[in-house]
């Protein structure tokens, strides 16, 4: 990853060259020197084109070996087939960022010359920015170095986007919503710097109070994790991303690759990376504006104050959903509001001032929210009503916001009515105060500002991964890659497990029906027989499975079935045995599963298991390697967690044991670049203590070998 010294120079260059600017009004190259130059950039800009002449006042350089004195950046913007020859001329001046806004690269089916001016660019000591990007604005220098909107309301909010459109969008719409920028970066193919690029240099620029993150796809995802979660412990990150799309899961070939899906891993692993992901452009920008502009919560107490108890109900269910607690010290806030409540009205929280209150009764319950030690953010709620003077409203909210900010407390606005509280709800957004018509959307904000407090607030725990015996896993990888194998035999995986400590049914494979026959006796009755065929993939759909068997009778005619079945489902079917398996005694079933996720690298996944999982779909994602923590709470998020607490009477179930078997099935992924996809399903989950049973595992190889 790059460091703060290496991208400082992109957000605070000395000098900048712009390829392709021309005095032609209508170009690119015109509008980005132009943006450069209106903005008031204090550093050496040196126009370049082949044409020389003049633009702007300034000179035009004929090639960029003209120039004299040393060139920290330059920006290129000239058709796609001169961008390798400007490239070679940054070299030759010692150029430390090329940021390529031109098109027709990676975007267009044209990745190998991308690939070779980002591979020439690094060897010559120089970053490269996009190609096909609108350009840099860094309120830090007071550089736009973009086509972008000439003024940039500058303040909290870094913006770092992979669309470009959206990007010059966002930047006219923050102008409209009063959201200050810090810096706007288009990374657009992100060929080479990247969102973990950028992420080290805004973590320690003062401005920037929030980051929104605008992402298409991911292309170094371990990369990313690691980055976003060291800054998400400084400053909160809110993510859009686009393509919720289920091409990925479907191309899947494992249960574990078609429940995750591109985008249920991606959000898993924001999460737990701390990074706050945005459904709308909406809630992202109100998130922005709410934090930068607003004190962060310094405890966890918020309380709601209202004249009407519909709409407080509604900000009790919404601050719910964003894990918002009420205060219910009922005692500390009889005594903060009783005297500013109406006697039929309630001080419960949400504070009812009921619908007869006045300017007065809400400056005081407001101020009685600021005075109250153990209130750490207020959310003030208003319907409108005829005893209220409208003309009021602006000034009373004003009033309370400004109080709010110097005793450093958060407070949120909810207003709803006719044209009058329309109106005022515009003024006061447009001064920054945050005031919104939704209920939902103001608690919004808050709940945002308190996400953050809590990731803050988390310690950090250490990566959990297990012993495993890496030589022996690949010595069963390589015989299968030798027969040109991309799947494991289910003996194979077995091997695997044991391999990793994990803990299986007792298993042998029998070549003959009297070593069937021994090995049941000594395993115990009931058994289970599956036959051992690499040209057998669907054992239980050809017959090739025999369940519950209690005796050697049972035994005998359950081997001379399942060789008739297979071989006269496929007679050149090579048998390499009979599988003699224990029959597992009845637990909680649940899948788990570990993946090789093309963006984010090793995943692992839990659920409840069994024959529906496909159809219930109740699994949780994380990205490993992870903390015992995080994959507790991955086993709490799933909806059926409540059965391995021990629903109806029944005891805890062995919830350590199954985050073993995650940290040791993710730790085999991670460690062995061979193996692909693992799939455990069932583990049969037994109580508290009596630990996990492996009971079918399924291994996929990759399809490249690892180097
Ligand atoms: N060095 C310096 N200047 C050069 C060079 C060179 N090697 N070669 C050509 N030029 C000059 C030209 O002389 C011309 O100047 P002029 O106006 O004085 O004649 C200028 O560079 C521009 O060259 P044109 O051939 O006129 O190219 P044009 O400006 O039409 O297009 C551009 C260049 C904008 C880079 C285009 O190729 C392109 O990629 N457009 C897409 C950009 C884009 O959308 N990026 C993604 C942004 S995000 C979004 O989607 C909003």
């Amino acid at each position: 990853m790059a460091g703060r010294a290496d991208v400082k120079l992109l957000f605070e260059p000395r000098s900048v060259a712009i390829f392709g600017a021309s005095p032609d009004r209508e170009k690119i190259g015109f509008k980005i020197l132009d943006n450069i130059v209106s903005g008031g950039f204090k550093g050496k800009i040196y126009p370049i084109n082949p044409k020389g002449g003049e633009v702007l006042g300034l000179k035009i350089f004929k090639s960029l070996d003209e120039v004299e004195g040393a060139v920290d950046m330059a920006v290129i913007a000239i058709p796609a087939k001169f961008v390798f020859d400007a490239v070679r001329a940054c070299a030759r001046k010692g150029v430390k960022h090329v940021p390529i806004i031109t098109s027709g690269f990676s975007e267009t089916g044209n990745g190998e010359e991308e690939c070779q001016i980002v591979h020439f660019a690094r060897e010559h000591g120089m970053r490269v920015l996009g190609p096909n990007i609108f350009g840099i604005f860094s309120a830090a220098s007071s550089f736009n170095a973009t086509f972008g909107p000439k003024d940039v309301t500058t303040g909290g909010v870094a913006i770092i986007t992979q669309s470009g459109a959206l990007g010059i969008a966002m930047i006219g719409k923050s102008a409209v919503e009063n959201v200050g920028l810090s810096c706007v970066v288009s990374v657009g193919n992100k060929a080479d710097i990247d969102e973990a690029d950028l992420l080290d240099y805004i973590a320690d620029d003062k401005e920037t109070k929030i980051v929104l993150m605008y992402i298409e796809g991911v292309h170094d995802g371990e990369k990313l994790i690691t980055a976003l979660s060291k800054f998400t412990k400084k400053k909160p990150v809110v993510v859009i991303k686009s393509g919720r799309s289920k091409r990925g899961a479907m191309a899947a070939a494992s249960h574990t690759g078609s429940l995750a899906g591109s985008d249920a891993i991606f959000d898993a692993v924001m999460r737990q990376c701390g990074a706050m992901r945005a459904e709308t452009l909406k809630d992202a920008f109100n998130w922005c504006k709410f934090i930068s502009y607003s004190a962060t919560p310094k405890g966890e107490n918020a309380v709601i104050v209202t004249n009407g108890g519909g709409i407080g109900v509604m900000a009790t269910d919404a601050c719910e959903k964003h894990g918002i607690r009420l205060y219910d010290d009922q005692q500390i806030l009889k005594n903060a509001f009783g005297a500013v409540t109406p006697e039929f009205g309630s001080t419960r929280n949400p504070i009812d001032l009921t619908g007869q209150a006045t300017p007065a009764f809400y400056d005081d319950a407001l101020q009685a929210g600021i005075a109250g030690k153990a209130i750490d953010s207020v959310i003030g709620l208003y319907c409108e009503t005829a005893v209220f003077d409208p003309e009021e409203l602006r000034r009373m909210i004003a009033d309370a916001y400004r109080k709010y900010s110097k005793a450093g407390k958060p407070v949120v606005f909810s207003i709803v009515g006719g044209q009058k509280v329309e109106t005022c709800i515009r003024s006061l957004s447009k001064d920054g105060i945050p005031i919104f018509p939704e209920v939902y959307e103001a608690v919004s904000c808050l709940g945002a500002a308190y996400a953050h407090r809590k990731r803050v607030s988390e310690d950090e725990e250490p990566m959990a991964e297990a012993e495993i015996d890496v030589k022996a896993i690949e010595k069963v990888v390589a015989r299968a890659r030798a027969e040109g194998r991309f799947f494991l035999l289910s003996n194979e995986a077995q091997e695997i497990m044991r391999a990793a400590g994990i803990s299986l049914p007792q298993s042998r494979v029998a070549k003959s029906l009297e070593d069937a026959v021994a090995y049941a006796k000594k395993i115990g009755y009931p058994v289970v027989m599956k036959v051992v065929s690499k040209d057998i993939i669907h054992k239980s759909d050809v017959g090739g499975v025999a369940l519950d068997l209690d005796n050697e009778a049972e035994v005998v005619d359950a081997y001379q079935a399942i060789m008739h079945n297979c071989k006269s489902h496929n007679p050149a079917a090579v048998i390499e045995g009979i599988q003699v398996d224990e029959m597992v005694k009845e637990g909680t079933e649940i899948i788990v599963g570990a993946r090789r996720d093309q963006g984010f690298g090793p995943v692992v996944m839990c659920g409840l298991g069994g024959i529906y999982v496909e159809v219930m779909k109740d699994v949780a994602f994380r990205a490993f390697p992870l903390s015992r923590k995080e994959a507790m709470s991955m086993i709490k998020e799933i909806k059926t967690y409540q059965l391995l607490l021990g629903a109806r009477g029944e005891e805890r179930k062995d919830i350590e044991g199954v985050i073993e078997t995650l940290i040791k099935l993710g730790t085999i992924i991670r460690k062995c670049g061979d193996i692909s996809d693992i799939e455990v399903n069932p583990v049969m989950v037994y109580e508290s203590g009596k630990g996990v049973k492996a009971v079918d595992v399924r291994i996929l190889l990759s399809k490249q070998e690892a180097v």
